[in-house]
């Protein structure tokens, strides 16, 4: 019996990089596993990612390891399709017990989005896939882990919530996942009275198939330079404090960020 035996998750981008580390974290604990992404099939953006996968999706993956598990194609920027979504997948698994709300991500390059002179649309849309993405989230799945009076929700901020970069630049991702950190705290407060703990973690440089290439055209050592533990994180580090924050191991822990950034002092982009 594994410690989420009998619990549902969903996790929101789930199809490919660390969210898929959360996947298989959480169903080798036991738990049943829903994923909704916007393309169930966002592994093939990239070919470290298409490369890393042992089946055709997320879902089949975890199926071939026993693993009760269903997906769906939805943008959690939309409220209506999390929604639906998330009635799919928990009339295929249960009720969800577990929310991971990891989807997000920045656009533009990482020296675009100064502060001082933002492009708007790009602001717009960083907020929307981050913050509305996570409150869109979490909206829909909540009324039935007030029913059950249990949950553990987890959000995901970046160093970049925390720490400027030095330049000013990449504001919008930041400027969102600072937004997460805070909203994690309002609903921390208000939904410990239904037994529903809500952490945030805060990953800072996590070498996916996506960014692994981008780090090395960097400079790992640049990088890593900045890193106390001089290393760049991956996926497993974050399933890590996802283990933590989604078990019994935390059930008294709740409104906190936890930094798994390896000791990182600059923030950076990402
Ligand atoms: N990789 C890092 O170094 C790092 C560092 C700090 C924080 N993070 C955060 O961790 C999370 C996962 O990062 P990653 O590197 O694995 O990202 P990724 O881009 O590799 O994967 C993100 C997944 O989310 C999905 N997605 C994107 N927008 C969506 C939307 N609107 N609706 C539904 N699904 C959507 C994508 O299709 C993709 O499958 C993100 O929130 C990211 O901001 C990542």
């Amino acid at each position: 019996m594994g410690k989420l035996t009998n619990k549902t998750a969903l996790i929101t981008g789930g199809a490919r990089g660390i969210g898929r580390a959360y996947a298989h974290r959480l169903a080798e604990l036991g738990a049943n596993v829903g994923i909704i992404d916007l393309d169930l099939q966002s592994f093939k953006q990239f070919d470290a990612e298409a490369k890393a996968m042992t089946a055709n999706s997320i879902i089949e993956e975890l199926q071939c390891k026993g693993t009760h598990s269903a997906g769906a194609e939805a943008d959690v920027t939309d409220f209506d399709q999390v929604s639906e979504a998330v009635s799919k997948i928990a009339s295929e698994l249960g009720d969800i017990d577990i929310l991971v709300a990891n989807a997000g991500g920045g656009a533009g390059g990482l020296g675009d989005s100064i502060a001082s002179s933002m492009n708007l649309e790009m602001f717009k849309q960083v907020v929307e896939r981050n913050l509305y993405g996570t409150v869109n989230s979490v909206t829909a799945v909540v009324p039935m882990m007030k029913k059950n009076r249990y949950g553990k929700i987890v959000t995901v901020s970046s160093q970049a919530g925390i720490q400027a970069t030095p330049d000013g630049s990449y504001a919008h991702y930041g400027s969102a996942k600072a937004g997460i950190i805070m909203y994690t705290k309002y609903l921390a407060q208000d939904l410990g009275q239904f037994g529903i703990n809500v952490n945030c973690i805060a990953p800072g440089y996590i070498g996916t198939g996506r960014l692994m290439g981008d780090f090395e055209r960097m400079g790992i050592a640049n990088i890593i330079k900045n890193i106390a533990l001089k290393r760049i994180g991956t996926p497993e580090d974050c399933a890590n404090a996802i283990e933590f924050l989604t078990t019994n191991l935390s059930d008294y822990v709740t409104g906190t960020v936890l930094d798994v950034g390896g000791g990182c002092i600059r923030g950076g982009n990402i």
